[in-house]
């Protein structure tokens, strides 16, 4: 049940671009020619040379266009299409096809439509409507993978085969009785026996012993809370059988089409699909990262998505595979991306390691269901903001082919681990209002504030390769997880860890003895209780009676006094200092004057702990000072919405800022995007990049 542990920060010479013979970054996005009449294709093609596209994306969606009925394939129109693009030298990423069912296959084989927790059958109609344990759908995409590999293996334009779409996207999971019979065999992999299962749920809590296998069923909706182990294991279970749908698919396309690259489409922080044990199945990780325009700060939680692609990917190149050149259709209210915004937040990728910068789609849809979702191409055509910006950002891709294949490299973690996850959002906890996604957030903010390039790393994975490690809410944490990190602590390392961390077991079962059991001496502390505040709440923090200043360089405010107005939100702890020193104290309250954040020595290194979710300005402090004790360079000063990102040799600084800003660089540097040396200072135009040679130079301005 313990997922493939990630790989860890990249050792020099790991890395490979993921399609070398490009040459340089990948361009392009979902090509779709089927919604289109034959006589656009010609035109497609020029339009895609003068962009600069060079890898689309064909037909995700065509499989009923290319299978109308049982056994053939008429591929007529898909051997033109992939000779037009081998003809122009574009490469493509070659769908199996197969994230939606066509209507012939779901009326010959209704029990392929999914059904959901209370009990309703899906109904044929949208997209991605199939059980995934179905053994109609698996055998029968499967059959459509092994065809188009049989094709296409040596079509000169297809590099790569993308599998399926979004695995897990509108239906996560399927609770029908094919399903039920899957989970059973998978639990019965899992526990041998039925009494091993009873343990493992606690069957005992309100009279829910199995007598028989056959008893057991997914967690449909039941009258209240549903038992958390079953919950758990069942998203286990869920994960695993898309993951089931994929390999199928895999094993087709590497005996009918050895040596090309096989990738799917993740979706970032997506909770229905253990990218850890995903990843390790695939030749390159793709993303598909929709940020929302009306989000002022959408480039934080882009770049997080952006680390964690590479991470799982175990810091390989990887792709995304699909952004909005402009606006979305899915939205309640769909806002353009602001000019330049396409732009940096593809260069946003490029720096975060990605070697391919593709969009849904490549032409704007007239019909369907996304007609108002934007295109390269938009419904405006050519005259229009979205393409000459399109045009010239494919000219700069080229600029940054030298880019291409270099390493992103880290000396900070997030601990992130999709068990976690699941049992962490499960529901009768203490607060249902802690979401981990926000928490990381909230964590990973300080270090893109202060330029440091941060992986996520399974709990489990090898750490030594970082400095720094942030642990958010890692409620579930398994035993093997919980000596890593108190390893990678006694030997030098600096860890901060936040309320809610080592709980449960892996089956949500609470460790018992005080809080946080695998890490209580670790941290110097025991908590006897937890106390999480309404929401909207904000408890008062102050500093600790003698300020612990002996960590922070000159000139910094003394460590863990608490900047005015600082307060807690969301939780408390009721924390018992054992050895720990307080940074922080509650100022009010039932826990007036007790901790809420720690600092303690543990062998050769450093356990903070965080009782309460600090406002950003103190928690910007404190994780600042774990930077500092850990030895991680902050950049100070760089303006808030700037972001400095280093891959390889370069430094990318880019502006997310709808006004210009000062930035020192220190010296004077190359920039590869135009060819001109720039700084030291600089005036960065509003959303306006730099990719700074900084190969021989003095590093550019940091404090450490
Ligand atoms: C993705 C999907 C694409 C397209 C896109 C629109 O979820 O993979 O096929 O629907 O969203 O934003
Ligand atoms: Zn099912």
């Amino acid at each position: 049940m313990v997922n493939a542990p990630g790989a860890g920060p990249v050792s020099a010479g790991t890395v490979r671009s993921v399609l070398p013979q490009l040459g340089g970054i990948a361009y392009g996005g979902d090509y779709n020619p089927e919604q289109w009449p034959e006589s656009t294709w010609a035109q497609d093609i020029r339009l895609m040379t003068e962009a600069g596209v060079n890898l689309v994306t064909v037909g995700v969606f065509s499989w009923t266009r290319l299978q109308p009925g049982p056994g053939e394939l008429t591929a007529g129109w898909l051997d033109r299409v992939l000779d037009l693009l081998a003809g122009a030298g574009i490469k493509a990423d070659l769908a199996t096809a197969t994230a939606s069912p066509p209507a012939w296959l779901v009326a010959a084989h209704p029990e392929i439509l999914p059904v959901t927790a209370d009990g309703t059958r899906l109904s044929f109609g949208s997209r991605q409507h199939y059980c995934p344990s179905s053994p109609a759908y698996r055998e029968a995409a499967a059959d459509l993978a092994g065809r188009l590999a049989g094709r296409y293996a040596d079509h000169p334009a297809v590099a790569m085969w993308h599998i399926g779409n979004e695995y897990g996207c509108h239906v996560p999971a399927c609770y029908c009785e094919t399903s039920a019979r899957a989970f059973r065999r998978w639990l019965q992999a899992q526990y041998g026996e039925l009494d091993k299962l009873n343990d493992a749920w606690g069957g005992a809590v309100w009279s829910q012993d199995y007598t028989s296998w056959e008893q057991v069923q997914p967690p449909r909706v039941t009258p209240t809370f549903g038992n958390p182990g079953q919950r758990l294991d069942f998203a286990r279970f869920s994960s695993d059988e898309l993951l089931a749908c994929y390999t199928a698919e895999r094993e087709v396309l590497t005996a009918r089409s050895p040596g090309k690259p096989v990738t799917t489409n993740f979706m970032g922080f997506f909770r229905p699909v253990d990218q850890f044990r995903w990843a390790a199945r695939m030749d390159a990780v793709s993303v598909d990262n929709y940020q929302d325009p009306a989000d002022p700060e959408a480039h934080v939680f882009s770049a997080m998505v952006c680390d964690l692609t590479r991470s799982v990917g175990g810091g390989r190149p990887w792709l995304l595979m699909e952004q909005a050149p402009s606006a979305v259709n899915w939205r309640a209210v769909n806002l353009p991306k602001a000019p330049g915004q396409y732009r940096a937040l593809s260069l946003q990728a490029v720096a975060r390691g990605a070697d391919a910068v593709l969009s849904f789609q490549w032409r704007a849809a007239a019909t369907g269901a996304e007609r108002f979702h934007s295109g390269m191409v938009p419904h405006a055509g050519t005259d229009s903001r979205v393409w000459r910006e399109v045009v010239s950002l494919g000219a700069e891709l080229r600029r940054l082919a030298p880019v291409a294949g270099h390493p992103v490299r880290a000396q900070a973690a997030v601990l992130f681990d999709w068990e976690n996850w699941w049992a962490l959002e499960s529901d009768s906890h203490p607060s249902s209002s802690l979401r981990l996604t926000d928490l990381v957030g909230e964590l990973y903010r300080p270090l893109l504030q202060g330029g440091v390039n941060a992986d996520f790393a399974h709990p489990e994975s090898d750490l030594s390769g970082y400095r720094l490690i942030l642990v958010p809410a890692l409620y579930l944490v398994t035993g093997a997880g919980a000596e890593n990190v108190r390893r990678f602590v006694a030997d030098g390392g600096t860890a901060l860890i936040t309320f809610f961390s080592g709980i449960v077991d892996p089956h949500d079962r609470v460790r018992l003895g005080g809080y946080p059991e695998p890490w209580r001496d670790l941290l110097g502390l025991r908590i006897e209780e937890l106390a999480p505040l309404p929401d909207g709440a904000a408890v008062r923090l102050e500093g600790p009676a003698a300020p612990v200043a002996d960590t922070a360089p000159a000139g910094a405010a003394p460590a863990g006094a608490a900047p005015a107005g600082a307060v807690g939100r969301l939780w408390q702890d009721v924390i018992e200092l054992r050895g720990a020193d307080p940074l922080l104290t509650f100022g009010e309250g039932y826990l007036d004057g007790q901790p809420a954040a720690t600092r303690h020595d543990y062998g050769q290194g450093t356990a903070f702990y965080l009782g309460t979710l600090p406002d950003r300005t103190t928690l910007g402090r404190l994780v600042g000072q774990a930077c500092r004790d850990a030895g991680v360079p902050l950049w100070t000063g760089l303006p808030p919405g700037v972001e400095a990102v280093r891959r390889g040799g370069y430094l990318f600084l880019i502006s997310h800022l709808d006004r210009p800003v000062e930035l020192d660089l220190g010296a004077k540097r190359l920039d590869l995007l135009t060819g001109v040396r720039v700084g030291p200072r600089v005036l960065l135009p509003q959303r306006e990049i730099l990719v700074l040679d900084t190969e021989g130079g003095p590093p550019p301005r940091s404090a450490g």
